[in-house]
């Protein structure tokens, strides 16, 4: 299992808050990655890649501007706002805007903002923010839907340069908050409540550079048992850090995924039966939402009837029609699906509408008869370096057609009765490592 896409992209910002080099190890090789190098390149932040180590220096620390065609592709890309603020005094970063997955707004980063001294304004789809010197106070960042991920991560890289100590009520405490806080305490950041949904950040001068290991993708090991458990397969899954993992690893069992925790190794094994269960996403240590459609995928098969509610983004359910088309049976009510179980899916033409959506369209593709084309696969290189690849390597048939953008699953054979087609195509036993 890689490092943590949704870890490794915030680090990246945070080499705006020191000239010295920032080495960061076990960084992916994703499209998304390559997008927020860019993005640091126009703000003077060099970047070169070795192996998996990526190395950030700042050169040039005269930008501050951080323009639509970059942010629009990547909303991560929005956590250069913090540390711009917070060491040049001034940035400017076109608004992301909504998404696929739903409305996803800035209110809480700007409020945090505003709350550390920064004055703020949005015109014209961009974020205007400017402070001679931020100042720490005491700010509040829940909202309708919990606390925020990157909305965190942007204060608290503002907060370690602030005068004085900032106390951030009602903080993200996601894993990837957590390292990014240990990043920033390397590179002499003073910051308590780690872990914690109270963050106490007591301002320094400056920081210097250091080096970091990525933690592993909680939701691409997820994303791995999942494909495991549908395919009936027996899987171990090498760095991994299964106690990120508890409301998924739950999850799983409760479906009768049988799963074997050590240290940083969990192995998988499935029969490809599958007991229903009711999910529900919320904050860490909730069960995430980046899991939900790869679940889907592996409930579609259940024996019985799951609730599937999506507490995060009301309306993340694109998937939803697509795993329709390849014969689940699914019924939306307003954030919940209804998933009645079936004895097997169909492969079909399906569409990728973005990252996860396309995760569990593979997933499910693994296990139907037949073979599934899916389209739009650029999402899926997002955030799954070489996922063909590797699912081949454990006995999966995934072809990539290039100059048709799409990528072609070819499930389990024609006809057979369920029990046998999960003897005949499961994903082996063999080590998923990197
Ligand atoms: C992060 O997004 C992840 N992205 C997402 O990963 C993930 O789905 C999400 O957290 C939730 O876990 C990265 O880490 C780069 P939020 P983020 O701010 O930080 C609402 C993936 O597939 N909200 O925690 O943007 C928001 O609309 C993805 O890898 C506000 O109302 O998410 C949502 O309902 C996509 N106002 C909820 O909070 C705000 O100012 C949580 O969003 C900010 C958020």
């Amino acid at each position: 299992i890689n490092g943590s896409k949704n870890a490794a992209l915030p680090m990246m910002a945070a080499a705006l808050l020191t000239d010295e080099p920032l080495v960061l190890r076990s960084v992916p090789d994703l499209s998304d990655i390559n997008a927020m190098c860019e993005i640091l390149g126009e703000l003077g932040v060099h970047s070169s890649r070795r192996n998996g180590t990526l190395t950030l220096q700042t050169k040039d620390d005269s930008g501050w501007i951080a323009g639509y065609d970059r942010v629009r592709k990547m909303r991560a890309s929005v956590c250069v706002l913090g540390p711009l603020v917070g060491r040049r005094g001034r940035a400017k970063v076109s608004l992301p805007g909504g998404c696929v997955i739903g409305v996803r707004p800035i209110d809480l980063h700007l409020k945090g903002l505003t709350a550390l001294g920064a004055q703020v304004q949005v015109e014209r789809g961009y974020v205007h923010a400017k402070a001679a010197r931020l100042r720490g106070t005491t700010l509040y960042l829940g909202g309708a839907f919990g606390s925020s991920v990157t909305g965190t991560s942007n204060i608290l890289m503002a907060a370690v340069l602030a005068e004085g100590t900032t106390v951030i009520e009602h903080a993200a405490c996601e894993p990837e908050v957590q390292e990014l806080a240990l990043l920033l305490t390397r590179m002499g950041a003073r910051i308590e409540g780690v872990g914690t949904h109270r963050l106490i950040i007591h301002g320094v001068k400056e920081l210097h550079g250091t080096e970091h290991l990525v933690i592993p993708d909680r939701i691409e090991a997820g994303t791995f048992m999942a494909a495991a458990a549908i395919s009936g397969g027996d899987v171990t899954l090498e760095h991994v850090r299964a106690e990120d993992m508890v409301a998924a690893i739950e999850t799983f069992r409760q479906a009768g995924v049988h799963i074997e925790e050590k240290s940083f190794t969990c192995r998988i094994v499935s029969n490809g039966l599958f007991r229903p269960v009711d999910v529900v996403t919320l904050p860490y240590p909730g069960f995430p939402t980046d899991l939900q459609a790869q679940t889907m995928a592996l409930l579609t098969l259940a024996d019985g009837i799951s609730v599937v509610t999506e507490k995060i983004y009301p309306d993340r359910f694109m998937h939803v029609s697509e795993l329709g088309r390849m014969g689940a049976k699914l019924r939306k009510e307003g954030n919940c699906v209804i998933v009645h179980g079936v004895k097997k899916l169909n492969g079909a033409p399906v569409m990728a509408s973005d990252l996860r959506a396309s995760a569990a369209l593979i997933l499910a593709a693994l296990a139907a008869e037949g073979t599934t084309e899916i389209t739009r696969i650029y999402h899926i290189d997002r955030g799954y370096e070489n996922i063909e690849k590797r699912l081949n390597a454990l006995g999966a048939r995934i072809r990539r057609v290039l100059d048709r953008k799409l990528i072609e699953v070819g499930g389990a054979p024609a006809s057979p009765p369920k029990a046998a087609r999960i003897t005949r195509m499961p994903l082996k036993r063999k080590t998923s490592s990197r």
